[in-house]
């Protein structure tokens, strides 16, 4: 076969070799991700995604922060053991506004991504304070610390900034809101009209741990509370034209 004799001269070439194997690689990256630059829409558009309030994007800087992302995943495959166990697999546009994202790699505890509701916040202040409370078979570590840590936001219009330079729309006004959004969601008795205008009528406005102040326990189950809880899949069809 003579084109397979020609190749013997490649693979006796380790220069030669290298040369094409990089061009193979190369036509074949193209050719995956070129289409993406230029599809009208590579995330279907999917009623009900909005940017994170404050306080929940204060919640998700803690979880980061603490590494929750390296026992929990956020991202449910569309397997059936999986789709039984978490709900309806997490579409593309659930994770459009998170810089970074946290799908993650590791299920050393359950997928996190649609946990938003299904447990009370009475029911995440003890599985903070001690997970053995409440599953005394868990390996989950004490994160009671967070209830005792106040916070004021002081920091959050600058953090939302950044995340719009990326490309999360938040407007002028949730900016220039951003530190007062952060206390009424926290706050039940507050007037918190505008941060439901801004957000939408969805957002959770309670005292998450159930204590006076702002702690960094109510940010991360105002976070928590939230995650999966945008979409309603009681009357999404996902689009099969794609
Ligand atoms: C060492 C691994 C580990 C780390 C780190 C960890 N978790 Fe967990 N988590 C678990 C395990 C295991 C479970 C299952 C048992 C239980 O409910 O405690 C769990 C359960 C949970 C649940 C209940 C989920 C459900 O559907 O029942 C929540 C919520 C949760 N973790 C949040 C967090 C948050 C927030 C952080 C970071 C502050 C965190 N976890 C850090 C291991 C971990």
């Amino acid at each position: 076969m003579a084109i397979l004799d020609k190749h013997k001269i490649l693979e006796t070439n380790a220069s030669l070799l290298l040369i094409f194997s990089f061009l193979v690689v190369t036509i074949g990256g193209i050719v995956q991700i070129a289409p993406l630059f230029w599809l009208e829409n590579t995330i279907e558009k999917v009623e009900g995604m909005r940017p994170y309030t404050p306080l929940e994007l204060a919640g998700r800087e803690i979880y980061i922060r603490e590494g929750c992302y390296t026992c929990h995943s956020q991202m449910i495959r569309p397997m059936r053991d999986e789709v039984e166990r978490y709900g309806h697999y997490s579409l593309a546009a659930e994770s459009m506004y998170d810089h970074p994202f946290q799908w993650g790699s590791k299920r050393t505890g359950p997928d996190l991504a649609r946990v938003g509701g299904r447990y009370s916040d009475e029911w995440h202040v003890d599985h903070m304070r001690s997970p053995q409370s409440v599953v005394p078979e868990s390996i989950m570590p004490k994160y009671g610390f967070l209830e005792e840590t106040r916070i004021d936001g002081k920091y959050i219009q600058d953090v939302m900034t950044s995340h719009s330079m990326v490309g999360v729309p938040y407007s002028e006004e949730m900016l220039a809101q951003a530190q007062a959004d952060f206390r009424a969601q926290a706050d039940p008795d507050s007037d918190y009209d505008g941060l439901l205008e801004r957000y939408g009528d969805k957002v959770n406005v309670r005292n998450f741990d159930g204590q006076p102040g702002i702690s960094e326990a109510d940010a991360i189950i105002a976070y928590l509370q939230m995650l999966g809880t945008l979409v309603d899949f009681s009357t999404f069809t996902p689009d099969a034209s794609r």
